[in-house]
C-alpha cells in the first residue's frame, strides 16, 4: 500500500512504562497522556490520517489516506475496524473522491467501491446513503466542500453519541458498584468496541472510561477475540493505555468465569442491530450471551443509532454474515521474544478452516440495548420507544 505511517511509533516498551502515569481526563482516551481522535483531516488540510490498526499494539501511529481507494483499501484490509469507525473512513473516502472528480460518474463508482468493501458492519451503508443524499443533489462543483463538511459531522456525531453512550451505560456499572462498594465491578467485553472502533470513546467501553473516570472501582475481562484478537491487541492496548485494569482471557474462559460469579455484567458492541433488537456482533459472541443468560448475569449491546438496521427485523435470517480468509484462522502474527513480528502457522497443514467473522445475538439473550439517547428493552417496542420517528419511517 502507498499509505504512509505519519507520526512516530511509540514503543511498546514505553507504552508499558507510561500506562501507570497517563492522565485520566474526563472520557477521553488518552495514549502516553495525549488524547487522539481515530480519524482525523491531515496538516495538509485535505487528506485523512486514520490510526492504522494493522500495526497494533505493537506500533501506534497514523496512515494517512489520500484516495478514495486508499480509504477502501484501509476499510478492507482492516487498517480501520470497528462499526462506527468504518462508516466515518467511508465518508471521508467520499470526500476524497469529490477532490479528485466531483462528477456524478465519479460519485456513483465511489460509493460502489467503499460499499463493497465489509459486508457485516451496516454503518459503512448508513453512512454512505447520507453523504449521497447530500451531494446528488449539488452542482458538482459544490461537492467537495460540502462532503468534506458532512464526513465532519459524521464524525463529530459519532463522538457525542459514543459520549452519551457512555453516561447511560455507566448507570448499569454504578449500581453493581453501589450493592458492592468494596469489591470491583467485573465485566467482560468482546472483540474491540472500544475507542479504537470509533471516532472516539467507544460504544461498550465508553460506559467503561465514564464509570472508570469518576472512580468506580472496576476491573475488565477482555476476551482475546480469535481469529483476528481484537481484544487481546486492541481492547487490551486501549484499557492498559488509559490506566483501566483488566485481563486478557481465552475465548472460552468467559463461560467458566460467570458460573463462578466472577462476571457482573457484560457488554458488546454491535455491527448491526436489527429493528426488533437482534445484535450482529464478533464470532463468539452469541456464546458469551448463552452462557450470561444460564448464569444470569445481564448483557447488555451498546451501539449508536446509526448501527441500527431499521430496514431488518428478523437479524438472524437477514444480517449478512462476512466470510473472511482461512488465512486468519490458520496463521498468527505476534512479537517474538527477540523483538521481532512474525507470523506462523498454527494449524496443522492441509486442513481446512472456516471464518465466519460476526454472529447474531438474539434480542431474548439481550438484557437491554445502550444507545446515545438511553437505554430501553431490545425489542421493536424498546427501540421505538427511543426512535419514534425512526421507527414510523421504515413503517
Ligand atoms: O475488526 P472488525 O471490524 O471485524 O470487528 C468489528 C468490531 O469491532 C466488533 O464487532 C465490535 O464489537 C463492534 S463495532 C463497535
Amino acid at each position: 500500500m502507498s499509505q504512509t505511517c505519519v507520526t512516530q511509533p511509540i514503543s511498546l516498551m514505553a507504552m508499558k512504562s507510561n500506562a501507570q502515569s497517563v492522565a485520566i481526563r474526563e472520557t477521553a482516551v488518552n495514549i502516553a497522556g495525549r488524547h487522539y481522535r481515530t480519524i482525523v483531516l491531515a496538516d495538509d488540510g485535505w487528506s485523512v490520517d486514520v490510526i492504522d490498526q494493522i500495526a497494533l499494539p505493537f506500533r501506534f501511529g497514523f496512515r494517512r489516506l489520500s484516495t478514495c481507494a486508499q480509504a477502501a483499501d484501509a476499510i478492507s484490509t482492516m487498517v480501520v475496524r470497528g462499526a462506527p469507525l468504518i462508516g466515518a473512513t467511508a465518508a471521508y473516502g467520499v470526500a476524497l473522491a469529490m477532490r479528485e472528480d466531483a462528477g456524478e460518474g465519479n460519485l456513483q463508482q465511489a460509493i460502489a467501491q467503499l460499499g463493497a468493501t465489509r459486508p457485516t458492519a451496516v454503518n459503512l451503508a448508513w453512512a454512505l446513503a447520507r453523504m449521497a443524499s447530500v451531494l446528488y443533489p449539488l452542482a458538482p462543483g459544490d461537492r467537495r466542500a460540502a462532503a468534506y463538511a458532512e464526513a465532519a459531522a459524521i464524525c463529530d456525531e459519532d463522538v457525542e453519541a459514543c459520549r452519551a453512550i457512555g453516561r447511560h451505560g455507566a448507570d448499569f456499572i454504578r449500581s453493581v458498584a453501589a450493592r458492592r462498594p468494596d469489591a470491583p465491578v467485573n465485566i467482560l467485553t468482546h472483540c474491540n468496541a472500544g475507542w479504537l472502533a470509533t471516532v472516539d470513546y467507544g460504544t461498550a467501553l465508553a460506559p467503561v472510561y465514564v464509570a472508570h473516570d469518576s472512580g468506580v472501582k472496576l476491573h475488565v475481562w477482555v476476551d482475546e477475540t480469535r481469529p483476528r484478537n481484537q481484544g487481546a491487541a486492541l481492547t487490551a492496548f486501549e484499557l492498559g493505555a488509559h490506566g483501566v485494569p483488566h485481563t486478557v482471557i481465552a475465548d472460552n474462559a468467559g463461560g467458566h468465569l460467570m458460573q463462578h460469579g466472577e462476571v457482573d455484567l457484560c457488554i458488546v458492541g454491535a455491527d448491526r442491530v436489527s429493528s426488533h433488537g437482534d445484535a450482529a456482533n464478533k464470532i463468539g459472541t452469541y456464546l458469551k450471551a448463552l452462557a450470561a443468560r444460564d448464569c444470569d448475569v445481564p448483557f447488555y449491546v451498546a451501539a449508536p443509532s446509526s448501527t441500527i438496521d431499521w430496514r431488518i427485523a428478523d437479524g438472524l435470517r437477514d444480517i449478512p454474515i462476512e466470510e473472511r480468509g482461512p488465512r486468519e484462522l490458520t496463521h498468527m502474527t505476534g512479537l517474538d521474544d527477540d523483538g521481532t513480528i512474525r507470523t506462523v502457522r498454527v494449524v496443522a497443514p492441509g486442513s481446512a478452516a472456516a471464518n465466519p467473522a460476526f454472529d447474531v445475538t438474539p434480542a431474548r439473550l439481550v438484557t437491554a440495548l445502550i444507545t446515545e439517547r438511553g437505554a430501553a428493552p431490545a425489542s421493536a417496542d424498546g427501540l421505538r420507544s427511543l426512535y419514534p420517528e425512526q421507527a414510523e419511517q421504515a413503517a
